[in-house]
């Protein structure tokens, strides 16, 4: 038996490349516009912020470790049963206790080609391997995930719409994905951009967590509801899942202030509402803009575009990147997620969405 010098982390934990977050900082630039986090460019709520700040006057005292008060919340405004909801520090959180729960060494766990690096990061902490599914045209294919399922699979993560090329798979595909798994797989459905949404064939998954035992709906308090700071996120699930997860997350995994301005967020509907009709607008205008200067915009139901590149020298990606660093216009570089040639945008301000298209322009324009 070989001795150990040293302690050494599980299998698995060394071959993990640490998530690399949005850059935030343009050396040298006076104002900058951070497009990089899928942030919402709306901010949070005035009723939210002053519940927050509220809440910052009594930091002595341990929240409520159940988040009762906000899962209630979350139930009236869903028509969700509270005890079937869990609370996370993130949808983060929520993932890796997913991954906690359900996966082991030997185990595998599915997503897809450009899904979103928390769901191979969660999987390879626990020991267990990661199997990428191929996507159609930057779009989960539920039979290339269903070809994918081997007697090891315990977990398939999708994220629905994802991140970060902004596709979504219609509900009825869903059910399909779902219909395909063995019973014993658990279906994650990642909802963190379901509030954008406008597709009538489109679901975050309620319904199919009411009816089934093994699949979890995650949701995010990051996105449309502005408290990527705060940490804050909830997921609907089978009793036996939240019986799981509520024995092995932190006992205290959300914060006071994060309780607090959650529960006025999710009731702030003018305050969504408002940031979903921004949304909508620039969102149809980048992407139209964008492909006017003569580059591939994925068509994305999401807070963000993925803007395709030439592989010449001098109009890359990593050259656009550049060029709009230097103005003060932070994207999001996507090799990652293997795609080197995308920069992925999030919809910003008015004022920073004119900025970007202006900037693209003149990017392209000056080596014609
Ligand atoms: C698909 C997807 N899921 C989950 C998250 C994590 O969100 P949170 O801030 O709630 O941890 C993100 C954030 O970018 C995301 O894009």
């Amino acid at each position: 038996m070989t001795v150990l010098q040293r302690p050494e982390p599980r299998p698995g934990v060394l071959s993990i490349s640490a998530y690399v977050p949005g850059k935030s900082h343009a050396p040298g630039v006076a104002k900058i516009h951070k497009l990089s986090s899928n942030e919402t460019p709306l901010g949070p709520s005035i009723k939210t912020v002053a519940a927050y700040r509220a809440a910052g006057e009594h930091l002595q005292s341990y929240p409520d470790g159940s988040a009762c008060e906000l899962r209630e919340a979350i139930g009236r405004v869903f028509g969700l049963d509270p005890d079937r909801i869990v609370c996370g520090a993130g949808s983060d959180d929520l993932l890796n206790l997913l991954a906690r729960a359900y996966l082991a060494d030997g185990d595998e766990a599915i997503h897809t080609t450009h899904a979103f690096l928390v769901y191979p990061i969660a999987t390879l902490g626990t020991g267990a391997t990661p199997v990428v599914a191929p996507e159609k045209q930057l779009t989960a294919d539920v039979d290339a995930i269903l070809a994918a399922v081997t007697a090891k699979t315990k977990v398939v993560f999708l994220a629905n719409p994802n991140n970060p090329t902004g596709t979504y798979v219609p509900f009825d595909e869903v059910k399909r994905l779902h219909r395909g798994l063995p019973a014993q797989v658990l279906l994650v459905l990642d909802a963190a951009y379901a509030e954008y949404v406008q597709r009538n064939d489109y679901e975050a998954g309620i319904e199919l967590v009411a009816t089934s035992e093994n699949v979890v709906m995650c949701r995010t308090f990051s996105k449309i509801h502005g408290l990527a700071a705060l940490r804050l996120g909830w997921l609907y699930g089978p009793a036996h899942i939240v019986d799981a997860l509520n024995r092995i997350r932190g006992p205290f995994n959300v914060n006071g202030p994060a309780i607090a301005a959650g529960i006025a967020a999710i009731e702030d509907s003018a305050h969504l509402n408002r940031s979903r009709e921004h949304n909508t607008y620039w969102l149809n205008w980048l992407s139209q803009e964008i492909g006017k200067l003569g580059l591939a915009v994925t068509p994305s139901v999401a807070n963000f575009v993925l803007i395709h590149f030439p592989a010449t020298k001098g109009v890359t990606a990593k050259d656009a990147d550049e060029f709009l660093t230097r103005r003060g216009l932070i994207l999001r570089q996507v090799s990652a997620y293997k795609l080197p040639n995308a920069l992925r945008m999030s919809v910003g301000s008015e004022d920073a969405n004119r900025l970007v298209v202006k900037a693209l322009s003149e990017f392209l324009g000056r080596r014609q």
